[in-house]
């Protein structure tokens, strides 16, 4: 895959909107860092994300919105959590609310959560794309897994940890003013909690809640991989990994038809974009769950992280 550099003039702008309606993934600038951005909606679009970045595992990601209007189709808008968005949106905040039933999200984003990442960037170029797109932008930063977070578009495209060859395109908007990632708050046990800080600072968000935050676990710093996050979503069936069906199981195929398949032709991206949904709509009929061994190369082993900790002896 060639990677574009565009412009965002009127036609980068529709260029870079229309490959992320045809289900492409496109770097874009925002005022803290760019992120990769992909179709909220899509789950194979959201899958390539994780494929381009070389993400071992499934984590939530933050989705974009061009305006706070556009938040109320996709969570619950608490008190408090309107309090900042008109303190701190369109800029670099991030709220983790609870996600409606009806959102049209696609599970891969959530990585099965029932709360979602949502923010409304400022960057001029970022609701300039939102707007043309017309829809909820999932992006984490465009950086290689691992990697640091890109500030430019060269870093974005740099042959050191970037995704020139991964990515459709890069909206070059110059650097990023900001230059670390959103402050991210979420609301754990009732109480507004600093799951990541950044590029708001937490003072100025107490001073608007009128009280200090609190800290997720006395960590400042956001639980990074799924396992971490107590709330992750995990399937009150039993599960057993690299089965062949049994009676009485749910089985999720992979590479073989049925009425549970992953994917019939062994696809790993249409795999990811199903897992959650698929693991939600098995553990909903009762019954144990079995799951056909899945490669565990580019994004089986993402897929496997996942199981393996979906299958995991609990509490
Ligand atoms: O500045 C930013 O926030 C950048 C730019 C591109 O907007 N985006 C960014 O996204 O940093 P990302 O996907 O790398 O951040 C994801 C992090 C997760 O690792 C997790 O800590 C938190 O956001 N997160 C997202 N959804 C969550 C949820 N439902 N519950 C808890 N944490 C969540
Ligand atoms: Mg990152």
């Amino acid at each position: 895959m060639q990677t574009l550099r565009l412009i965002p003039d009127t036609d980068g702008l529709t260029r870079a909107s229309d490959l992320l309606s045809d289900g492409q993934t496109v770097a874009i600038p925002t005022e803290t860092v760019y992120g990769l951005a992909a179709d909220a909606r899509n789950g194979e679009a959201v899958a390539r994300i994780y494929q381009a970045k070389g993400r071992p595992s499934f984590n939530p990601l933050i989705v974009h919105l061009p305006d706070a209007a556009a938040v109320a189709a996709i969570a619950t808008v608490t008190p408090q959590a309107q309090a900042l968005a008109d303190a701190f949106w369109p800029g670099a905040l991030t709220l983790v609310l609870p996600l409606r039933d009806d959102a049209g999200i696609a599970g891969l984003v959530t990585a099965g959560l029932d709360t979602i990442g949502l923010r409304v960037p400022a960057h001029p170029v970022a609701r300039a794309l939102l707007r043309a797109f017309g829809g909820p932008l999932a992006a984490p930063s465009a950086n290689a897994s691992g990697r640091i977070s890109p500030t430019s578009a060269d870093h974005v495209l740099s042959k050191d940890g970037g995704l020139n060859g991964r990515i459709a395109a890069v909206l070059d908007a110059g650097p990023c003013d900001v230059g670390v990632e959103s402050t991210i708050i979420g609301w754990v046990d009732g109480q507004a909690t600093l799951l990541r800080p950044g590029g708001i600072p937490a003072e100025a968000i107490a001073q608007v809640l009128g009280h200090p935050l609190a800290r997720h676990d006395g960590d400042p710093v956001a639980p990074s991989a799924p396992g971490q996050l107590s709330s992750h979503y995990a399937p009150n069936a039993a599960l057993r990994l690299n089965a062949t069906p049994v009676a009485g199981e749910t089985h999720l195929a992979f590479g073989s038809d049925g009425p549970f398949t992953l994917s019939a032709n062994g696809d790993l991206t249409q795999a990811a974009a199903r897992l959650f949904d698929m693991l939600r709509q098995a553990d909903a009929l009762g019954r144990p769950i079995s799951v056909a061994p899945i490669p565990d190369h580019g994004l089986g082993a993402a897929i496997n992280d996942r199981l393996k900790r979906a299958a995991a002896p609990r509490d």
